[in-house]
């Protein structure tokens, strides 16, 4: 696992470069995309690379992490909705390119099993973006589930709920209750995978992610397995590694940088 620490543009560049590597080298790619705060500076970095000409995702793909169940087709915060006005409707994706968990589907489980179906399909995914929740969660994937879990229906953990009660007027009970999440198994499919956090808030669950027991009980350890993770951390999120991880990291974040 490789650990970048850095400020936050400089993050978002460095994350940046990993999409113009693929794309340059395959303009039919596959991406994996995160709802969240964590990967929005990265978002806009590919905006902006897109709009100076630097990039083109007009050949690629892409399929997001999660969604939730029970709110509305076109309500303002089912992740489609966010990550279409976060990303999608800012790059030059294809019409119909980026598809998501359906969370309105009549059969949440049909749809799960034909979601999973669908990645394959596509040939896998080449790269996938991560946040992480302050309890370790990747996508939906709560503490318990299991490190070969698929895209299925899962109930939020009320820390989950309480964290992203922000997004529904800091009202707990407006949050859903259960969601669609690709799986751990599904996530640790990816070919590459880069992981943002920032904030002292994530500084536990980042420890636990690279120095922890590998344990269901913090989800994002998963990633311990798989061979090409690259983390990009703020200082904050940083703050709970150990001084051998923390020096080690900085190498690697000078000579990233200096490329
Ligand atoms: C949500 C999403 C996760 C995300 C996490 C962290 O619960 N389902 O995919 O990683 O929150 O969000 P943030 O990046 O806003 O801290």
């Amino acid at each position: 696992m490789k650990i970048i620490i850095g400020e936050g543009q400089q993050l978002a560049s460095l994350a940046a470069d990993h999409y113009a590597r693929l794309l340059t080298e395959n303009p039919q790619r596959v991406f994996g995309l995160a709802t969240g705060s964590s990967p929005l500076r990265v978002y806009d970095e590919l905006a902006a690379r897109v709009d100076a000409g630097e990039l083109s995702f007009s050949q690629a793909r892409g399929f997001t992490l999660d969604e939730y169940l029970g709110l509305p087709a076109g309500h303002p915060e089912t992740y489609r909705r966010v990550i279409d006005a976060e990303f999608v409707s800012r790059v030059d994706f294809a019409p119909g390119a980026v598809r998501g968990p359906d969370g309105t589907a009549a059969d949440p489980d049909a749809e799960a099993r034909a979601y999973d179906a669908a990645i394959a399909e596509a040939g896998g995914i080449d790269l996938q973006i991560l946040g992480i929740g302050t309890n370790g969660h990747i996508a939906f994937n709560e503490p318990g589930a299991a490190f070969d879990s698929r895209t299925r229906r899962e109930e939020l953990a009320p820390q989950t709920r309480a964290d992203n009660a922000r997004f529904f007027d800091g009202d707990v009970d407006a949050v859903p209750t259960h969601c669609l999440t690709q799986g751990i198994g599904t996530i640790l499919e990816a070919r590459e995978i880069i992981l943002l956090a920032s904030g002292a808030g994530k500084a536990d669950a980042i420890a636990q992610l690279v120095e922890g027991e590998v344990t269901t009980l913090w989800p994002a350890t998963a990633l311990r397995s798989h061979p090409n993770v690259t983390l990009f951390l703020d200082a904050a999120a940083a703050s709970g590694l150990s001084a051998e991880v923390r020096d080690a990291a900085r190498a690697a974040t000078l000579a990233a940088t200096a490329r």
